[in-house]
């Protein structure tokens, strides 16, 4: 249809690499920030609770906030607590792996239940200090959190939403007043400790902390457990690849970015223009928001040859962790889970098949496996 088409619901969608990729590379390009949600007509869409936290949370916020509230994370995985990081994500990796494999021996079992969405709540809850009886609810409530982030939420999905955003905000204000009585030596007590530094307010200090700490969580989880699904899906969709990595396992990393590229957790992005703009032959007013359809520029025929193929010897660039100042801040943990993942599953001698079509949530904007029943061959 066009690399720019205007939305019958409002504002524009843009499908091709290029213009994606230059729009997140522009700083003048905005978030949809706090001040845009409450200018817009459809208040109950922007204005509740759990529209205002996204609008509260680090990818929201425009400069100068932005650069203020994203130095004061630090680098969250500098390579050597990655390093660090790195046995504990591959011990938590075998350990699932045995159960998958035990669960195997009764009949088909859910990959993505007992693998891909445990991993990424055992990884972040180990890095966060997060008790792991607590892994579960975080996990629910993360899923009900992301209706609010879709294009076209319904009335009792954005209600489970704001139902959600108020337990994930009680749950890390208290987080925060147990961080504060007893410090660690984890992110969230140096956060606290920055802020201190930052903020003379220890109120706004606080709330500083906690807003970095519940989107977080927000994040990590369901992106990452796209990822392993679906890497692992489309390896047994294309098992002369899969082979081949058993052979090179040094070319793992490069089958998990075909698999981002190929199947982007993130499909779609939000920009407010900052200027009337000409795209592509297309005038974008002011203050309109773009979607930048991240899924479907990363099967754009003029960036990707033969986009449709999956080939885990790519090595292409791709947008999944999107690009410029707001450029994911933990995709070094989310390669290092979906590397350690597949080198340990390959490495195993058993060989699994489909034993049902892989199940995908009916989503625009949010990619999510909700089954991958899987059988030994
Ligand atoms: C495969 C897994 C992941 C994917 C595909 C992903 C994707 C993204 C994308 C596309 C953005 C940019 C959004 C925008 O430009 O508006 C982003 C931002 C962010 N991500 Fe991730 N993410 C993943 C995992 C994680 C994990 C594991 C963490 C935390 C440990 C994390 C933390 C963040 C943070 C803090 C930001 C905000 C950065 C900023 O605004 O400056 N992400 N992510």
């Amino acid at each position: 249809m066009g690399e720019v088409i205007p939305a019958p619901w409002g504002g524009y969608i843009v499908t091709s690499f290029s213009l994606c990729d230059r729009i997140l590379r522009d700083k003048t390009w905005n978030v949809p920030d706090r001040q845009w949600r409450t200018s817009q007509a459809d208040a109950v869409r922007w204005s509740s609770p759990a529209s205002q936290q996204m609008a509260a949370s680090l990818p929201m916020l425009n400069p100068p906030r932005h650069a203020r509230e994203r130095r004061s994370l630090g680098a969250l995985f500098p390579h050597k607590s990655l390093a660090g990081l790195r046995p504990f994500v591959e011990r938590a990796v075998n350990r699932l792996l045995d159960r998958f494999t035990d669960a195997l021996h009764q009949g088909p079992a859910d990959f993505n239940t007992l693998v891909s969405e445990e991993l990424p709540v055992i990884a972040i809850g180990e890095w966060m200090g997060i008790p792991s009886a607590d892994y579960g609810l975080l996990r629910d409530l993360t899923h009900d959190q992301v209706f609010a982030q879709e294009l076209f939420p319904t009335p009792s999905q954005l209600a489970l939403s704001d139902a959600a955003t108020m337990q994930l905000r009680r749950y890390f204000a208290e987080l925060i007043r147990a961080r504060r009585e007893k410090p660690g030596i984890d992110p969230v007590s140096a956060w606290l400790k920055t802020w201190d530094d930052l903020e003379p307010d220890r109120h706004r200090a606080d709330k500083a902390v906690h807003g970095l700490a519940l989107f977080m969580i927000l994040a990590a989880l369901e992106t990452t457990a796209h990822v392993l699904s679906s890497a692992v899906r489309l390896l047994l969709e294309h098992p002369e690849q899969m082979e081949y990595l058993r052979q090179h396992p040094h070319l793992i990393p490069d089958a998990v970015e075909e698999a981002l590229r190929y199947d982007a957790p993130i499909h779609m992005i939000s920009r407010i223009a900052p200027a009337d703009t000409e795209l592509a032959g297309t005038l974008v007013p002011a203050g309109q928001m773009v979607q930048l359809m991240v899924g479907a520029a990363h099967h754009a025929p003029d960036q990707y040859p033969e986009p449709h193929r999956f080939d885990v010897r790519r090595r292409a660039s791709h947008l999944a962790f999107g690009a410029g100042i707001h450029y994911c801040a933990g995709n070094a943990l989310a390669r290092l889970e979906a590397t350690a993942l597949l080198t340990a599953l390959l490495s195993r001698p058993i060989r699994l098949r489909f034993s049902t079509p892989p199940r995908f949530a009916p989503r625009v904007a949010f990619r999510r496996i909700t089954s991958l029943q899987l059988a030994l061959a």
